[in-house]
């Protein structure tokens, strides 16, 4: 038998025993196999790159998809915005009128003031001059009338200043570092930003808790209260009752919205966070605002939890850990 070592296995120059041919049909076995192996894998590896390609291709879509979300909740926001701004502008515009108006009477005031003082009568003539001046042009009630048109018209200004702020945050690209947040602010900024939904249909109480800031994305989380409260104004019949509470419960801060609406069945409940899963009418629903918000939550290491029974309302609640700070 000649046999030779060559590169970690034994090399026959003839087939000459039955163990030789046992050995050169294992070896062609094994050939054979590893072969097969070699195929799977690269058909595995194809299949790998192909999911690689599908999966990016995903997230692409759901990029786009989020975007979209937030452009169409936008769009619907921006006729209510308009609304809201056009109200205080409203009124600003025509208190303005109104002071313009008032202040020609005081320069009319003046000017007859003034043609007393020229005649150069004596004190008692004038003050009697002053005093009727003051009754023909009603200047006490147009003072008054001032004060109250400034007021307004500050409080009208503050609103559009808040309206915008709140605008702005909510349109605010992040994907940069988390900032500290104040929770409470952004649950106040997504109602301002609702008020005009809301204000007409249902009551919302809140009760803020002392919260300590976490770190986190305020663009996102105030979404994500947009989102709740939204799906809780269309879920109430007219007048009714949206309870919102924040506060501080082991390490967690909690923001409870409850809502005394249709509520949610068995069935919906196990598809509420599956994108594009609406029972709303098309065009009033996407079905994205609860899978969007659910992935926001949860870049801040947070859960929504969600309790309900059909016909006896609804509770969302958002749970953020402070621990991550
Ligand atoms: N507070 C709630 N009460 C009753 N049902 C709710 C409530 N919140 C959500 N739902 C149900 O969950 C579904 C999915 O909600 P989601 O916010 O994801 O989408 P949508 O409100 O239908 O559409 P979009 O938010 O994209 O405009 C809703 O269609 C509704 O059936
Ligand atoms: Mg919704």
């Amino acid at each position: 038998m000649q046999s030779a070592y060559n590169a970690g296995e034994v090399m026959f120059a003839m087939p000459e025993t039955d163990y030789e041919k046992a050995y050169l049909r294992e070896k062609e076995l094994r050939k054979q196999a590893e072969q097969l192996l070699e195929d799977r894998s690269r058909e595995l590896f194809l299949a790998n790159e192909q999911l690689k390609e599908a999966n990016s291709s995903l997230h692409e879509q759901q990029k786009i998809a989020v975007q979209s979300e937030k452009m169409a909740a936008l769009g619907v926001l921006a006729a209510g915005v308009a609304h809201e701004i056009n109200n205080p502008l409203g009124y600003i515009y025509s208190n303005f009128s109104s002071l313009v108006e008032g202040l020609q009477d005081i320069q009319r005031f003046l000017h007859h003031m003034d043609g007393i003082i020229a005649q150069g009568d004596s004190l008692e003539l004038l003050r009697d001059g002053w005093r009727n001046a003051l009754l023909q042009f009603d200047i006490a009630y147009l003072l008054s009338d001032y004060q109250s048109l400034a007021m307004e018209t500050i409080e009208g200004l503050e609103r559009v200043k808040q309206i915008v702020a709140d605008l702005k945050s909510f349109i605010r690209q992040e994907d940069g570092e988390k900032a500290p947040v104040d929770v409470n602010d952004c649950l106040r900024g997504a109602l301002n930003i609702l008020n005009n939904q809301t204000k007409y249909h249902a009551q919302v109480e809140v009760e803020y808790g002392d919260l300590p800031l976490i770190p986190g994305y305020f663009g996102k989380l105030n979404q994500v209260f947009i989102n709740l409260i939204a799906n809780a104004n269309q879920a109430v019949p007219e007048n009714g009752l949206i309870r919102i509470a924040t506060r501080l419960v082991d390490g967690w801060i909690e923001v409870v919205i409850r809502d005394n609406g249709c509520g949610i069945s068995e069935e919906n409940m196990r598809q509420l966070f599956t994108p594009f899963f609406t029972t709303k009418p098309v065009g009033e629903g996407t079905g994205l605002g609860l899978s969007i918000s659910h992935g926001m939550v949860q870049e801040h290491d947070g859960e929504i939890v969600v309790e309900s029974q059909p016909g006896e309302g609804a509770t969302f609640t958002v749970r953020l850990p402070v621990s991550a700070a």
